[in-house]
């Protein structure tokens, strides 16, 4: 072999100097971390890293969520939060801090990355410690909060609407698909089935034939009846977004454009003769699908109802102050 082919070892200089160097082009997109293993923040990517032995890594052993910074402000952050102490709950991970402690951290990261408008994502975890299994071994739960750009998907989404195609990928089983954890392996992979076949996305189902969710949003209705359905949420994820929606839909009922606001099982064959479809999330916000496994969705447009819900929702990051927290950003 030859001596320049050896794998090189780097002392402590060095490899600060090799994590500078290996920062990419698209670190340009990751604002500030607060990572609780320094005890505060970095702006610098080369610094946004994780301990190898952190559980997070090699068992995943940790939970997550995402939050929007809009217009500098987060929005729905404490609805957002209490999903992430459920899922806390559920993937027994003790919080190294107490929640508010936890908030103000997430605040002050949005604030220390100076963006006004950005994606929020925290995570928990059980730690670092080792490389077994159980917890027991950690020194205590991690806690790592990303500012980072804004998610966003092509206009077309909206103006055109997108294609679904049913899962092949198995769902998680309902305990699993209630918490937010970092196994997201069926996620991606209904993803990439449904890109494999030329659509944007994938389509859960259960075991009893009912449609569960997409690969990170929820999935909803209005049928021919005008009712606004979506599934209920026992066997997925509570979507923060929808939730809201329930409510931003009423003024749709009030004003006569949907007719009711139904939640509980939706089938297969019920989905499929929808007048309207639609992809609901904190990435997606809502998104119109024209068409399932080849069939056009009602006239195979983008519908109405996702269209106000939409401005609803637009409406709601600008204007709604008990749903937005303030970010104090230096200088204000
Ligand atoms: C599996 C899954 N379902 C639904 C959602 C939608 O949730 P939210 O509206 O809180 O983004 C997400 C995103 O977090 C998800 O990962």
């Amino acid at each position: 072999m030859a001596e320049n082919d050896r794998t090189p070892s780097f002392d402590s200089n060095e490899a600060a100097a090799r994590l500078r160097a290996a920062v990419h082009a698209k670190a340009a997109n990751y604002y500030a971390m607060y990572s609780s293993v320094l005890g505060g923040i970095v702006t610098d990517p080369a610094f946004m890293v994780l301990p190898l032995d952190d559980h997070m890594v090699h068992r995943g052993h940790s939970v997550f969520d995402t939050a929007i910074l809009a217009g500098g402000r987060l929005y729905q952050l404490d609805q957002h939060l209490e999903r992430f102490l459920r899922s806390a709950e559920m993937a027994r991970i003790p919080l190294p801090f107490p929640v508010e402690k936890l908030r103000q951290i997430i605040i002050d990261t949005a604030a220390a990355s100076g963006r006004r408008d950005a994606s929020v994502r925290y995570w928990l975890s059980a730690g670092p410690g080792g490389f077994g299994l159980g917890p027991a071994e950690c020194v205590g739960s991690s806690f790592y909060v990303i500012i980072f750009v804004a998610e966003f998907y092509p206009e077309s989404f909206y103006s055109q609407g997108l294609k679904v195609v049913t899962s092949s990928v198995a769902i998680k089983p309902p305990f699993f698909a209630r918490v937010k954890s970092t196994n997201y392996l069926p996620n991606v992979l209904v993803l990439l089935e449904a890109k494999d076949k030329g659509a944007d996305n994938g389509v859960f189902i259960d075991h009893h034939g009912m449609i569960a969710e997409s690969s990170n949003m929820n999935v909803a209705f209005v049928t021919r009846g005008r009712v606004f359905r979506h599934p209920p949420f026992d066997a997925i994820l509570s979507g923060v977004t929808v939730q809201r929606l329930f409510q931003l839909a009423r003024h749709l009922v009030e004003s006569g454009d949907l007719k009711d606001i139904r939640i509980g099982d939706v089938p297969m064959e019920e989905g499929k003769a929808a007048a309207e479809m639609m992809l609901v999330g904190s990435s997606v916000k809502v998104a119109p699908v024209v068409e399932w496994d080849g069939r056009a969705i009602g006239d195979g447009k983008p519908g109405p109802i996702a269209r106000k819900l939409l401005e609803l929702w637009r409406e709601d990051i600008r204007k709604a102050t008990d749903q937005l927290v303030a970010v104090p950003y230096a200088g204000q």
